[in-house]
């Protein structure tokens, strides 16, 4: 009989669900070993992982460590984190593996290595330069990786790039999200088009463009607004919430649409528990971020729910779409680009077609569960210094 697989303490600090979590509650979800999932804040997540019937420890923080806000904050509130590194280092020691699934999962993970001296590994979901992160973050990102993590997963070749560039000393494994196929129905596109536009009221006789994520600058929903602005017609789905304290965000792309004279063109539907449904809903889904995309878990789904897609052409966003085969890639940020990109494929069904066949083909076959999971218990197996599960064998 082969060794029971690894003990992992999983460890994220968000309480939201963003796409590194929702990513992480997959990977729970499949891994057969031991597992507990510890996070320094209440929310959506720790329900999600409660309700699948997970081990969810909390360590509560009452300040120094949101998202969204920067490592130096978090450095000066460090007597404040004495208490909940101690309270890692102590839970983490029971386990064989800790994961640090976020930037700062990996500050804490480091920190309280010498309590738990176990093998630490680093789902690097962050592109580590300057259009993302303070010199300060990057230098402390840097030192917690090298000094204090035993292996690094990207998730995207441009990830491992910046954080090659940032002087991570060790070449990170680049593993791709998997996205689970259950939830995507792309056969009833039509019928999810028709609930769609029950909800919404928008107009079934003209386009519908979908945007989905959560609300950021970065995120480039301001980008696709402009850019509808300029096709007669064209509406506009905002699939999202503000996430990780990002509130101002919002406010912003709701006074575009009140100055652009979109109101009646642009729905917010706010964060959504069905976005598969709604992607089969939309005409075209756009990715816009303005800066590289460390992967884009949103590119993937259009691809799945068999919707045309149209994502910019920086960091992970060009390993997922193919220009002119799976979809359409433009300069991030440019409206007129993106604009000319909505007209083209609204004005031409067989290519439409043809991009989401062959999309719906490439996703299911390079982002499937099958082939991402047992990469990553491979690399959990080897930290640990075990063999891989024969599932995981060869890949
Ligand atoms: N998402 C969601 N509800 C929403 C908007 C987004 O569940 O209303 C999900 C979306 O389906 C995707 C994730 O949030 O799985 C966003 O991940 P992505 O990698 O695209 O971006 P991130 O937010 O992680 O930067
Ligand atoms: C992060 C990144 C996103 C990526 C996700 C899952 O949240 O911003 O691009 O898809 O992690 O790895």
């Amino acid at each position: 009989m082969s060794a029971p697989l690894p003990r992992v303490f999983f460890l994220d600090q968000s309480g939201d669900l963003g796409g590194a979590e929702l990513s992480l509650l997959d990977i729970v979800g499949q891994y057969r070993g031991e597992k507990r999932v510890c996070l320094l804040s209440d929310g959506p997540f720790a329900a999600k992982l409660r309700a699948a019937g997970h081990d969810v420890q909390m360590l509560p923080l009452t300040s120094g460590v949101r998202r969204g806000s920067g490592v130096a904050e978090m450095l000066r509130s460090l007597p404040h984190l004495a208490r909940v590194i101690a309270g890692i280092g102590r839970s983490a020691r029971a386990f064989d593996v800790v994961y640090a699934n976020t930037m700062k999962a990996l500050v804490l993970a480091a920190l309280s290595r010498p309590l738990h001296r176990r093998p630490v590994i680093w789902h690097i979901r962050d592109i580590l330069s300057a259009d993302h992160f303070s010199p300060l973050a990057l230098k402390v990102a840097r030192s917690a990786a090298n000094l204090g993590t035993d292996r690094q997963i990207a998730n995207s070749e441009a990830t491992a790039a910046a954080f090659r560039a940032a002087g991570g000393h060790q070449e990170a494994v680049v593993i791709h999200n998997a996205i689970p196929t259950g939830a995507f129905h792309p056969q009833n596109r039509a019928s999810l088009r028709t609930v769609l536009v029950q909800e919404t009221g928008l107009d079934p006789a003209n386009p519908i463009i979908g945007v989905f994520g959560r609300l950021a600058e970065w995120k480039g929903q301001h980008i696709v607004i402009e850019a509808i602005s300029k096709i007669c017609g064209c509406q506009l789905a905002i699939v999202g919430g503000a996430l990780f304290g990002e509130n101002a965000a919002e406010a912003r792309l709701r006074q575009k649409v009140a100055d652009l004279g979109l109101s009646e063109r642009v729905r917010f539907l706010g964060f959504r528990d069905d976005v598969p449904a709604l992607m089969g809903g939309v005409d075209i889904v756009v990715h816009s971020s303005i800066q590289p995309e460390p992967f884009g878990r949103v590119i993937v789904e259009a691809m799945l729910a068999g919707t045309p897609v149209i994502a910019t052409r920086a960091g992970g966003a060009i390993e997922i779409v193919t220009d002119d085969a799976t979809g359409l890639l433009v300069a991030p940020g440019d409206v007129d680009a993106l604009a000319q990109a909505i007209a083209r494929l609204i004005a031409d069904p067989n290519l439409q077609q043809q991009f989401s066949e062959a999309a719906l083909i490439d996703a299911k076959a390079r982002f499937s569960p099958e082939i991402c999971f047992p990469r990553i218990d491979s690399v959990i197996c080897s930290v640990a210094g075990q063999q891989p599960p024969p599932s995981s064998a060869g890949r």
